[in-house]
């Protein structure tokens, strides 16, 4: 099937590595023009590299720490002055730590909001006008499977991926009449060094090996694994497409059959 991403132009979000950088890798692949972006020059010169030696088409990179609004609005103003539109957002950040209400002071909570939730709404903020003037627009705002089923020991996840939803949400109200789509994708859990930090960080609570905690929580998905972040990042690369044109609004879990719930 022709997505009909060719020559789209998408901004993703904390993309060096993990959930982000398969985003980029599959929305290459299928010939949009991407720019990602994370803190770290050196790693983003290598994950474009390396994406745009397996897609053979034009990745670009700039340096953005999400938790800074002048770095948002470079980065964003970055990718129209170089690709003159664009098409498609994905919001991302890195992960907020994991601990319970006890262990959390207003420090924690300020910097998860601004990372987790803020950040998507600065970079919407800045993708707006322009999307409003091409009267078309993609967004896609990453959460979890918490959205559905809070996980313990990650009280700021779970807090903040829902109001994730609740935005998205109403934005895809706000934005209709501009055919603008806002969607959630809300991962389970899928093989990335983040999932790979949690599960350390529960071995060594619990006292057992990393192996262990793996092995118990795979037994918990109905497909007895995790994901692969290219699995993720296909369904993203659909959902940003041409061919997706009457989903929004909408949370897409991604999850393995994690979540039971109906
Ligand atoms: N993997 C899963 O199964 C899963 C499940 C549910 C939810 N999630 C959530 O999905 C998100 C991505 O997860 P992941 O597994 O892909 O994590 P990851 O492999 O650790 O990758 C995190 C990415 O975020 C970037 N990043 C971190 N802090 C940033 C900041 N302040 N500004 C800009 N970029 C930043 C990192 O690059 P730099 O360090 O270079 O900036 C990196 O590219 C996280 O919020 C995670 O909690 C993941």
């Amino acid at each position: 099937m022709d997505l009909g991403l060719h020559g789209k132009v998408a901004f993703i979000c904390a993309s060096s590595k993990g959930l982000g950088k398969a985003c980029a890798l599959e929305l290459s692949k299928e010939g949009a023009i991407v720019v990602i972006s994370g803190r770290k020059e050196k790693e983003l010169k290598e994950a474009s590299e390396e994406i745009q030696s397996i897609s053979k088409n034009e990745v670009g990179y700039v340096v953005c720490d999400l938790t800074k609004k002048e770095d948002i609005e470079n980065a964003i103003k970055y990718t129209v002055d170089k690709y003159q539109k664009i098409d498609i957002l994905i919001n991302n950040a890195g992960g907020p730590p994991s601990g319970s209400f006890e262990q959390m002071d207003d420090e924690n909570w300020y910097k998860s909001f601004e990372l987790n939730l803020l950040s998507y709404v600065r970079t919407i903020r800045e993708v707006l006008p322009f999307m409003k003037e091409q009267n078309s627009g993609k967004i896609i705002n990453l959460a979890s499977s918490s959205i559905k089923q809070p996980i313990p020991g990650l009280l700021l996840s779970n807090t903040f991926r829902t109001g994730i939803v609740g935005l998205s949400k109403t934005l895809a109200n706000e934005f209709a009449e501009h055919n603008i789509l806002v969607n959630t994708v809300a991962p389970g859990r899928v093989a990335t060094d983040r999932v790979r930090s949690l599960d350390q960080i529960k071995a060594d609570k619990l006292g057992i090996s990393i192996d262990e905690v793996q092995k118990q929580s795979k037994g918990n998905i109905p497909l007895r694994r995790y994901g692969q972040p290219e699995e993720f990042g296909s369904v993203v690369a659909f959902i940003a497409s041409d061919v997706c044109s009457y989903v929004t609004g909408s949370s897409v879990i991604i999850d393995g059959g994690l979540i039971k719930a109906i």
